[in-house]
């Protein structure tokens, strides 16, 4: 003991490793009332680590070489020893990293967590969610398979969509006129190097800004109001070590269930985690009928597909889609309520997120269908499902737009003094 001591001594003389301990760990006294949303978190963390190392082994054995990156990805699945292990992993992880920060962002938006004082943890989680997008869409050209192909074409495209420099501005990301090994090679390049650095400060700047305020509450109220007057500690408060760090190893546990369930016996998800049309390499003569993004991006296509193009451009889709995902960042500053989480909420705020939640998941719904999947809107040229896109995508915004008004106007319950 005394020698370990000496080591941390010696190390604590030279680097903040027992300060930092006591900061983030030890002494960082989080809410004692976090429940079943508050472990996604780690879970992201758990995620990205996941993907990190998955990655550095696929790296070893995959090219990035337009005439080489199919066979490569099948020499690691049918080759490589544990090569197939290794490949599901990563493609399972890119899904359940969106699951996982899907549900994370959820719970901000039931308790009230991008409020005042921490506005910019959400920045931060919004740089993340979008750097994530980034991240899915680069690695997803990788395998080379035909969705890979078309679907970088599909959305590249869009870049053409934007006035003037729209031309310019495509065959500059591509570094061609069309998708290619030139393209291929710089999404490798994104993929593995760029984007992951970025994430990984992005997580840092996150945590940091976290542990500067403090957590929020499934309460919503602030426990550093009431605190212990001779230690300072707040009453609701609890050591993150070892009370959290323990809680957190039972979601880690059933995470891991879910997740090797899924690597071992339902790899393809049904289609949803690997498109069936991607085992097909790479065909630009050859366009598939039905071209869809991954189910994770598919609200986001949904709207751009159900607004109408604008003088045969479809930059007033590229708009809505942009601005379907960029409206977040202003969550801390549209929200006028009184009290934070839904516990205390008014109706109005209830029912304009579970609007919100049916719309998100409607659009996810409609964008993995062709769009004549429900034959034409009665009487009319217009599919039945555009028709269904355009009113949720209307509902999406709603929640967003008429929030200032809603959460001024609501009839909220008083909080607590503690956390229940
Ligand atoms: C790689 C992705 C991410 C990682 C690793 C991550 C990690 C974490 C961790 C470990 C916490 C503390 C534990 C918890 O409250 O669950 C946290 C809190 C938080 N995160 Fe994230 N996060 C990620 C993405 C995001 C995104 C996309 C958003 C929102 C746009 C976000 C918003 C927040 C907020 C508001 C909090 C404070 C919650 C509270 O105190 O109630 N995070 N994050």
């Amino acid at each position: 003991m005394a020698k370990t001591n000496a080591v941390v001594d010696w190390i604590d003389a030279r680097f903040p490793l027992t300060s930092n301990y006591k900061t983030h760990l030890s002494e960082y006294y989080a809410p004692k009332n976090f429940n079943f949303w508050y472990y996604f978190g780690s879970l992201a963390m758990l995620v990205l680590v996941i993907q990190i190392l998955s990655g550095i082994f696929l790296t070893m054995h995959y090219k990035a070489d337009a005439a080489q990156a199919f066979a490569s990805v099948e020499y690691i699945m049918r080759d490589v020893p544990w090569g197939w292990l290794v490949r599901y992993i990563h493609s399972t992880g890119a899904s359940m990293f969106f699951i996982v920060v899907y549900l994370h962002m959820m719970r901000g938006l039931m308790y009230g967590s991008y409020r005042k004082p921490r506005e910019l943890i959400w920045i931060f989680g919004m740089l993340i969610y979008l750097c994530l997008m980034a991240e899915a869409f680069f690695g997803y050209l990788l395998p080379w398979g035909q969705m890979s192909y078309w679907g970088a074409q599909v959305i590249v495209n869009l870049f053409a969509a934007v006035p003037f420099v729209g031309e310019e501005l495509s065959v500059w990301i591509r570094g061609d006129y069309v998708v290619s090994d030139a393209t291929l090679n710089r999404f490798f390049a994104f993929h593995v190097i760029a984007i992951p650095m970025v994430l990984l400060g992005l997580v840092a700047a996150h945590i940091i800004a976290l542990h500067e305020v403090g957590s929020n509450n499934p309460d919503g109220i602030d426990i550093k109001k009431k605190k212990d007057p001779k230690t300072g500690i707040p009453l609701d408060g609890i050591a993150f070590h070892p009370y959290y760090t323990v809680k957190d190893i039972v979601g880690v546990v059933v995470f891991l269930m879910v997740f090797s369930t899924i690597v071992f016996f339902l790899p393809e998800m049904g289609g949803y985690f690997l498109e069936y049309n991607n085992f097909n390499p790479a065909d630009p003569m050859k366009t598939p009928p039905h071209i869809a993004p991954v189910w994770y991006f598919t609200p986001y296509y949904a709207m751009l597909r159900a607004v109408p193009s604008m003088l045969s451009s479809q930059f007033p889709g590229v708009v809505v889609m942009g601005a379907g995902v960029l409206v977040f960042f202003a969550m801390p500053w549209i929200d006028r309520g009184r009290v934070k989480s839904i516990r205390y909420r008014g109706p109005y705020y209830k029912f304009a997120l579970a609007t919100f939640v049916v719309s998100f998941v409607a659009l996810g719904w409609l964008g993995v269908q062709p769009t004549d999947f429900l034959g034409k809107f009665p009487g009319s040229s217009v599919e039945m499902a555009t028709v269904l896109a355009r009113i949720f995508t209307v509902v999406y915004f709603a929640f967003f737009v008429l929030m200032p008004w809603y959460t001024a106007i609501d009839r909220e319950l008083p909080e607590p003094e503690r956390v229940t």
